[in-house]
């Protein structure tokens, strides 16, 4: 048995250690039907993700398919996932299907379906409120039915268990629980049973914490429907996750579909852990390791802000699989320390077996650029090979002031990265179609000497602000890491002394002087 997966606390930073060492999953995330099917992935998945250079694959494992008939459990396709992702050489992540998929409950399974009166979902009243057209409450479980909350943990916990047995090598490093919860189509559940709860008085552990008291309109206002729906989701999550930890205690986590237009709880998932709601999460759920943004919105970065505050370590379980990844997940993994890092349905941009339904997508609020994948075969796999390559340095480095990494997310022409000695100024190249956009990093090793990685932009160093002196190159390389040995190739002079990187992602080694 191989140490389990942990979460780790360096300068500050929180760092993913498995098998006792950092690890920054770089990978994709499976379409949500894949790994269903031990024949679909063997035949279309695996082969498709072999030339991508991840390490690590997030997949499925849904209630309906484990637990057939109540108290009967099959994990065929479980333990042949598992075997397979071993032979390949990667770790998984698992996304426990449960009660809620994207607000709704249609992973149950039949005996759940069909039994509303053990099973109630939530109500809503037509009112005056923003309708949204991405939900209807009558087909999500409501998270204060206590005998749905009880049934799903038997099931994790039996999964749990069983995950425990079979995975000798630990290739299960982590699971997201539920996935994208919350009530879309109405702010709350207004259930009998839930009116009820909302008019009594908050928990005593958030009127503690927050420093409030009184009834939910009277202690949040007007965000009270969205506060109770969290504390509720909260609850349930933490039955859930402590049934499964007894079981198998990994890492658990759960994903956010995120706060956008139209910006109304209802609109997207209210009760979700929106980046607002992570306070309260965390008292509901101590049992949550992290808050995981599924960050399909322009403003990436603000998301991988937004997510990385409050010591939460970011791992981004979902994002898109277009051009931008290629470029975005040098911000993510070197200015926001992320420890993860999966563009959805990541099979798709080397095989065209899958692809995305206009319409679905229409009903989740996601843009179908997010998966105009053109480039993304090329682009992606070079930069997590630059990224891969360069663990031993960015590893480190994290927490000390001695990084940097940006994206031109459409909006700025540059930006300029101040380090002790030196700023360094960074002119995004162009944005052009099949392309990545720029994105990259710089990386202080030793006093005038940096690494200079990423794909499309120019650097040029500058003295500091206000500081009366010049810069100069001493030698630029380009290369690439045997191990951790730089491995130079051409010295770059004459026509080609200048610190540039081109659409395909690479590495430069800089060394500087001032006088
Ligand atoms: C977000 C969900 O969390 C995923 O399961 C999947 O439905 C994607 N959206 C599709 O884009």
């Amino acid at each position: 048995m191989r140490q389990k997966a942990e979460l780790r606390k360096e300068n500050g930073v929180t760092t993913l250690y498995v098998d006792g060492k950092p690890f920054v999953a770089l990978g994709g995330e499976l379409h949500n039907s894949a790994s269903s099917s031990t024949v679909w992935m063997r035949e279309k998945v695996w082969p498709s993700l072999r030339p991508l250079h991840v390490n690590s694959v997030i997949a499925t494992v849904s209630w309906e398919q484990i637990e057939p008939e109540e108290g009967v459990f099959d994990f065929t396709e479980l333990d042949d996932l598992i075997a397979d992702a071993g032979k390949e050489g990667v770790r998984l992540t698992l996304i426990w299907f449960g009660l809620w998929k994207n607000g709704t409950s249609t992973y149950v399974p039949e005996w759940v379906k069909l039994d509303r009166d053990r099973y109630w979902v939530c109500e809503s009243v037509s009112a005056t409120r923003i309708p949204s057209p991405f939900g209807d409450p009558s087909n999500t479980i409501s998270p204060l039915c206590q005998a749905a909350v009880d049934a799903d943990a038997r099931a994790y916990a039996r999964l749990m268990k069983h995950i425990g047995e079979v995975d000798t090598e630990g290739t299960v490093i982590m699971m997201q629980v539920e996935n994208e919860m919350g009530l879309l189509g109405s702010p709350r559940d207004f259930s009998s049973f839930a009116n009820a709860r909302f008019a009594e008085e908050i928990p005593a552990e958030l009127a503690e914490s927050f420093g409030i008291s009184g009834t939910w309109t009277e202690a949040f206002g007007r965000d009270a429907e969205e506060y109770f729906m969290a504390w509720y989701y909260g609850r349930a999550v933490e039955t859930i996750i402590s049934a499964g930890k007894k079981e198998h205690d990994i890492l658990m986590y759960v994903n956010a579909w995120l706060q956008q237009y139209p910006d109304r709880p209802g609109c997207y998932p209210s009760g979700c852990p929106i980046a607002k709601m992570i306070p309260l999460w965390r008292i509901a759920a101590p049992g949550v390791c992290l808050y995981a943004p599924d960050i399909y919105v322009q403003d990436f970065e603000k998301v991988a802000a937004e997510y990385s505050q409050l010591e939460n370590p970011l791992f981004i379980p979902e994002t898109a699989t277009n051009i931008n990844s290629a470029a975005s997940v040098f911000l993510a993994v070197c200015e926001y320390n992320a420890i993860g890092f999966h563009p959805f349905g990541i099979e798709d941009i080397i095989s065209r077996d899958q692809g995305v339904d206009a319409a679905m997508l229409a009903a989740l609020n996601i843009s179908t650029a997010a998966f105009k994948n053109e480039g993304s075969a090329v682009y992606l796999p070079a930069s997590y090979q630059v990224l891969h390559s360069m663990m031993h340095l960015i590893i480190p480095a994290r927490g000390t002031g001695h990084m940097r990494g940006f994206y031109h997310n459409g909006f700025d022409n540059g930006i300029i990265l101040e380090f002790e000695e030196y700023d360094v100024h960074i002119a995004y190249g162009p944005t052009e179609q099949g392309t990545p956009p720029a994105g990259g990093a710089v990386l202080e090793v030793a006093p005038n000497e940096f690494y200079v990685f990423g794909t499309n932009f120019r650097a040029w160093f500058l003295p500091k602000k206000g500081e009366n002196c010049h810069v100069q190159f001493l030698r630029i390389e380009e290369g690439t890491f045997e191990g951790e040995t730089w491995k130079r190739g051409r010295i770059l002079n004459g026509d080609e002394h200048y610190v540039g990187l081109p659409f395909m992602p690479g590495i430069m080694k800089v060394k500087l002087y001032k006088y």
